[in-house]
């Protein structure tokens, strides 16, 4: 499995959970050396092949590079979970033209880019995509009008690809909504958002991780959805 941006929080969460399952595990980073330095050693006590690779998923170059050196490193690519992102809050009226282009750049191009290079890899494994989109993709969100429409272009994504890789290819995604990761800031906000949800807490990376694993060894059959992980906020 390669997991983009899994160094910290839930892609870190999915790499650990998939190496736990048995998978041989390759993580990307961008910054966060350090921290992915830590997830392969936790990565490796699992008895699995563990291996993290710096990329820009926004570089076509970068991509292209980290995909060689994944399929090399793990004798092939049979699952891609495109989980690098960025969030941010900003006012609708504040969003710049750079702004906008960084996050469709990071949430949607990175997805894109990184299935594309993976494709011969997948295809030769019969093998699945599971993209991270996001509950803010399937409600609008008033102060993040970007992420928002990135994360709903990624559910699109999803669908055109699950249409257009198959037979050989499973796409789905998986879309979390309220997701407690022990933010001191967000405790207040993370508080008023358990009482509105349906199931009375926040999820967990737990939560997502199950999620992205059943996607990952489910049948091909089951392809082209986007679920959501949310405890029932966004019903
Ligand atoms: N957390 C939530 O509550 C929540 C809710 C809804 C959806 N999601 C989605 O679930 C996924 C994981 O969420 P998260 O909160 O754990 O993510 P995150 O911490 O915001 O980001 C994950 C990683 O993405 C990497 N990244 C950002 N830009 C990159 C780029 N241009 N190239 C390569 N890597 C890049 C960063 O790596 P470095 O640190 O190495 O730079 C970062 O650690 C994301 O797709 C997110 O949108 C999360």
């Amino acid at each position: 499995m390669l997991v983009t941006g899994a160094a910290k929080r839930l892609g870190r969460a999915i790499a650990l959970a998939a190496a736990e399952n048995g998978a041989d595990v390759a993580i990307t980073f961008r910054e966060s050396a350090r921290e992915a330095r830590v997830v392969v050693v936790e990565l490796a006590e699992h008895g699995v092949e563990a291996l993290a690779v710096r990329c820009d998923v926004t570089d076509e170059k970068s991509v292209r590079e980290m995909v060689k050196e994944v399929a090399r490193e793990l004798g092939g690519i049979d699952v891609l979970v495109n989980n690098a992102a960025n969030y941010e809050t900003v006012e609708f009226e504040k969003i710049t033209v750079a702004r906008w282009d960084a996050i469709f750049a990071s949430n949607t191009r990175g997805p894109f880019l990184v299935s594309r290079e993976a494709l011969p890899y997948l295809r030769k494994r019969r093998g699945r995509i599971v993209n991270m989109g996001s509950l803010g993709g399937l409600r609008p969100w008033a102060t993040h009008a970007h992420y928002c429409s990135s994360k709903a272009a990624v559910h699109m994504l999803t669908k055109v690809m699950a249409k257009a890789l198959a037979p050989e290819i499973a796409v789905n995604a998986v879309a979390p909504g309220m997701i407690e990761l022990g933010e001191k800031s967000a405790a207040a906000f993370m508080r008023k958002m358990a009482k509105q949800t349906p199931m009375q807490r926040n999820g967990t990376a737990a939560d997502i991780a199950a999620a992205v694993i059943f996607f990952a060894a489910a049948p091909q059959f089951i392809t082209g959805q986007v679920l959501a992980v949310d405890g029932g906020l966004g019903l």
